[in-house]
């Protein structure tokens, strides 16, 4: 899987603005979370997938629930964002209800302290969907037909130049970049923990 990582293509990209930070400054943690998620090793059933799809849902059921909070609001317009429009845990409860399991309960997440955390969260949330393709092929083939439209993101449309665009709004006003970083930092962390396997932990 080396070859899909994103480490690979830190530089690409030229001028150095808050997407390509981002991109470099996390690029060891995607990584990390990629082989964690680990299709052919951990998703070799139905119920396997189901425990994925479930853990997926607990995150981001929790740290969707942050970023739409009514706060935030202001922030996002002020970026151009709508942020439901960036909300996928509705895709996951869809492709759970489909394979007739019930959803995970939502993790646990603090409230961001500052609307830059909030950013850096979701273009991890949505860098996230990037990959899904990818993602959605590799479980086909390891399980056969199974709903993927929370990984495929069918019909979804593709929202990560709003992303890229509200990050470089965010900089031009002066807002703190660090805080973006930070608080992608702590997203991925946020994935990291509830991704590791039950036989990872032991
Ligand atoms: C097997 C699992 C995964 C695969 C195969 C994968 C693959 C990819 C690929 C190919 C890209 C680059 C897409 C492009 O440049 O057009 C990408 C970007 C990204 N992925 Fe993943 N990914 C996976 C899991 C994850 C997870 C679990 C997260 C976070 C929770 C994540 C976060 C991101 C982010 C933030 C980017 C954007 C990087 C940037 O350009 O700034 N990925 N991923």
């Amino acid at each position: 899987m080396a070859e899909l990582t994103v480490a690979a293509g830190i530089n690409r990209g030229g001028s150095a603005g808050l997407p390509e930070r981002l991109r470099a400054e996390t690029a060891e943690l995607h990584a990390r979370v990629e082989a964690l998620v680990d299709v052919p090793g951990r998703v070799r059933t139905r119920a396997d997938y189901i425990d994925l799809l479930g853990a997926l849902a607990g995150l981001h059921t929790g740290l969707e629930g942050q970023l739409v909070a009514s706060s935030w609001d202001l922030a996002w317009a002020g970026v151009g964002i709508d942020i439901a429009g960036h909300c996928r845990a509705g895709l996951l409860s869809a492709d759970l209800d489909e394979l007739g399991a019930t959803v995970a309960d939502s993790a646990e997440i603090a409230a961001f302290p500052t609307f830059g955390h909030a950013l850096g969260c979701l273009y991890v949330l949505e860098g996230s969907a990037l990959g899904g393709r990818i993602v959605a092929r590799m479980v086909n083939a390891a399980i056969g037909d199974v709903p993927t439209t929370f990984f495929s993101g069918r019909g979804r449309g593709h929202q990560w130049p709003a992303v890229r665009g509200a990050l470089r709004r965010y900089a031009e006003r002066g807002g703190d970049g660090d805080a973006v970083v930070t608080g992608a930092v702590a997203t991925f962390a946020v994935f990291a923990a509830g991704l590791i396997q039950p036989a990872m932990q032991r």
